[in-house]
């Protein structure tokens, strides 16, 4: 099959669909992959990194749409991309369907098959191709509230660690699912106090099992957080209700029981976030403060380092690429149920019924 690897030309977005050891994999099979000139540099990868391991660049983004039977790439296709999707050409991304109806309509109109990368499900129903990008998120939380805990960006100038003689900082998860435990595992690491809450036992049993001492299960409800966001100085919002906006564990009138210069990082963003003052923040102007609070909630986290997030994403995709370019779309998703959930929109006609729902075309 022909691979086309385009550059992401959405804003901040530096992430590339494939890395050069992916390439090597789809050459070995004798598949040929065309990559857009400069698509890696953002990650780390360079042309003639791919060009070693035989993949052809193309200068423009016109040349890879119009060579490729699958387009392999990153973001959901932006405006220009609109009217360079073919018909029967296959595009392997984060769509977000449900987010844009003109993105669905633009789609539904080039007869493209249109495979997502949020909705592949396995058999547990967890979603493979979203849970790296939730472990870097999930890590890069306490990356983040650390530094914005540091007093001259208005923090409350607490070291999570602590040192000898002074008590390490406090740091409250909320939710046990890929996010929080990423988070709980850095903080810990860190050495601060770690408290972790859910409202599933399961994963709080879990969390228990793997976890050291000083990081401690609760079960989430409004009782316990009330009681510990007055004294945590870092709270991780990482909870999730699939398919709806995220609970307001804690709500505005709360801030007043936090002390100055406490840190929320509200991951769940994306969702709406657990919290009621969060708002969608940018990797230029992450931070705001509410009532001395001090907000960060950027929805793209894993944006900011793509270096990792390219590899963490190409490591679980490309088994999905390979067995797309092997057998073809049908006998692909005739083989794999996982990958059949991901198919939204099929030569013309959504076949995710999330999406018809959404829009009220049914
Ligand atoms: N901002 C970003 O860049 C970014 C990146 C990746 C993921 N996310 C988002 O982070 C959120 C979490 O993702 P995840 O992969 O960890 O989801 P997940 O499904 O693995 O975990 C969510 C957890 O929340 C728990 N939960 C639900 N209601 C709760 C409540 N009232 N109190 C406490 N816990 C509760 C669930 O039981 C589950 O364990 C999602 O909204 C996801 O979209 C954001």
């Amino acid at each position: 099959m022909k691979i086309g690897i385009p550059k992401e030309i959405k804003n901040n977005e530096s992430r590339v669909g494939m890395t050069p050891g992916g390439v090597f994999e789809l050459k070995k099979k004798g598949h040929t992959v065309y990559v857009q000139s400069k698509a890696g540099e953002g990650s780390g990868f360079f042309d003639k990194n791919y060009e070693k391991v035989g993949a052809l660049i193309l200068n423009t983004l016109e040349e890879i749409y119009e060579a490729s039977e699958m387009i392999v790439k990153v973001k959901e296709p932006i405006e220009r991309e609109y009217p360079l999707v073919r018909e029967g050409q296959i595009v392997f991304t984060y769509f977000h369907f449900a987010s844009s109806e003109p993105l669905t309509k633009a789609m539904i109109a080039s007869k493209s098959i249109c495979i997502a990368y949020e909705t592949v499900e396995d058999e547990e129903g967890t979603l493979p191709l979203l849970t790296p990008m939730s472990e870097v998120a999930g890590r890069m939380a306490i990356q983040q509230g650390a530094k914005y805990l540091e007093k001259p960006v208005k923090g409350r100038g607490v070291l999570l660690g602590g040192v000898p003689g002074v008590a390490p900082g406090k740091v409250l998860v909320l939710g046990a699912g890929v996010v929080g435990i990423q988070a709980a595992k850095m903080a810990a690491g860190l050495g601060a106090h770690v408290t972790i809450m859910d409202i599933n036992m399961k994963r709080l049993r879990y969390v228990n099992d793997v976890m050291p001492p000083h990081v401690v299960t609760e079960f989430s409800n409004e009782f316990n957080i009330r009681k510990h966001i007055k004294t945590h100085d870092l709270i991780i919002g990482g909870v999730l209700l699939k398919g709806a906006k995220a609970p307001n564990l804690i709500t505005r009138d709360m801030l007043k029981d936090m002390r100055p210069g406490t840190v929320i990082v509200d991951v769940a963003v994306d969702q709406g976030g657990c919290v009621e003052t969060t708002r969608p923040t940018t990797h230029e102007d992450p931070v705001y403060i509410i009532d001395d609070i001090v907000h960060y909630s950027v929805a793209n986290m894993p944006g900011a380092v793509p270096y990792t997030s390219t590899m963490a994403l190409t490591n679980v995709t490309l088994p999905y690429v390979l067995k797309l370019a092997n057998l073809g779309w049908k006998k692909a998703i005739e083989s794999d149920d996982a990958l059949r959930k991901g198919l939204n929109i099929s030569e013309g006609e959504v076949v995710y019924n999330e999406i018809i729902e959404t829009f009220g075309w049914n």
